[in-house]
């Protein structure tokens, strides 16, 4: 089957985790936008960087929809073309409104307001691809799918407003870039041990054991560890299947990552956000950048050096490393690439993402997130 994806704030982001999901042979780039993916299904609520997925129909849109089950039915229209315009697009619900009802069908449109593309909320708070009958079709020029869901984004917010330890100096990951980072590490295993040495409060853990993977944390403070702890019972209080025997396992300890070493568990994924340094309020000064590139080096250098050690070959890496915004709003980061073979790595590249895409950060951002994928020679 092929699904159209639209992708999330960080277009190339979001590609370089569906290369890694599903291999750069199954994706297509088809706007800054949209990707198109063949697979049997598509994991919406796992995958942070897609906000909606659209199962691609060959039969004509009219055909499709009058064999659609008895009962009441909700349709949207979502046109991601170039030049879509919220009219036409409200001209055509109308008109497959008219053409449903003339078969005897009840038909609730859902409004697109000012804009050709219905938002998240609206999709989502619709539920359409999500319950028989709401229906929300996906156009982009030719192509034309059916909507199987949209990002949860309540569930997110939830899960990343919701938690009960909270610490505003360490700074919290976003949960879909914590996702994220396990997607790009794991590249779609199963099951395994995802790592996080910096794991702070604990984002990519609660993701990890949600994900259904289990998960190791360390960090060198130990109030992190109890935060960490007490965000991860509060996952599992909310979350039966987190309860259950079958449960993924939870390993928790202090530990610096330049020299500790992890034996409660093999890690098969290392997932992490390493220390970002202080929250800056204005982009640092040349010297003031220089030391800090320089101590996220050593830090980092030191991290891999001591893990290599203990990893597989071929066991990856996915980590979030700073990157300070300079006065012109270009970023700098640490020069780390030209280490990472001295280190017993490579640096995984992708067919739609070079190094500089993999740039996490928003506009009002002095520290970025830099993301490296490395594979243990
Ligand atoms: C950027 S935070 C990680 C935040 C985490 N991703 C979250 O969402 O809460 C980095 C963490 O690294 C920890 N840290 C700093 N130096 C460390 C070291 N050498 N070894 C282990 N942890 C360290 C800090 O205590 C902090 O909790």
């Amino acid at each position: 089957m092929t699904f159209l994806l639209v992708l999330g704030r960080e277009p190339k982001i979001s590609l370089a985790e569906l290369e890694a999901i599903f291999s750069s042979s199954k994706v297509k780039q088809l706007s800054s936008q949209l990707a198109l993916v063949t697979a049997h299904s598509i994991p919406l609520d796992r995958l942070g960087g897609t906000i909606k997925a659209a199962q691609i129909i060959d039969e004509p849109i009219q055909d499709y929809l009058s064999n659609l089950p008895a009962g009441k039915i909700t349709l949207g229209i979502s046109d991601y073309s170039d030049h879509a315009n919220p009219r036409k697009t409200w001209e055509l619900a109308l008109k497959y409104k008219n053409m449903l009802r003339r078969h005897g069908r009840n038909v609730r449109l859902v409004p697109n307001g000012k804009s050709p593309i219905l938002t998240s909320a609206a999709s989502h708070h619709n539920q359409l691809g999500e319950k028989t009958n709401h229906i929300e079709i996906v156009k982009y020029g030719k192509h034309t799918g059916i909507s199987v869901g949209t990002q949860n984004i309540t569930a997110y917010a939830k899960r990343d407003q919701a938690r009960p330890a909270r610490d505003a100096f360490v700074g919290m990951l976003p949960p879909k870039l914590a996702q994220i980072l396990i997607n790009l590490a794991s590249e779609g295993a199963k099951s395994g041990t995802i790592l996080d040495p910096f794991c702070g409060t604990g984002v990519i853990l609660q993701e990890s054991v949600l994900m259904g993977y289990s998960a190791y944390g360390t960090d060198i403070s130990e109030k992190m560890i109890q935060y960490s702890q007490k965000n991860l019972d509060w996952i599992t209080n909310r979350t039966p299947r987190l309860q259950k025997n079958s449960a993924p396992n939870l390993y928790l300890e202090e530990g610096d990552a330049t020299n500790h070493s992890w034996k409660a568990a093999t890690p098969s994924f290392i997932a992490s956000e390493i220390y970002l340094g202080h929250p800056l309020s204005s982009p640092p000064a040349d010297i003031k950048l220089k030391q800090l590139q320089q101590d996220a080096k050593e830090l980092l250098t030191a991290f891999l050096k001591n893990i290599a050690k203990q990893i597989p070959s071929g066991a990856q890496l996915a980590l979030a490393i700073p990157a300070w915004k300079r006065p012109d709003g270009s970023y700098s980061g640490v020069n780390i690439l030209d280490e990472i073979d001295k280190l017993g790595y490579n640096a995984i590249k992708y067919r739609y993402a070079s190094y500089d895409d993999l740039l996490y950060y928003r506009e009002d951002q002095i520290v970025a997130r830099q993301i490296i994928v490395l594979r243990k020679k």
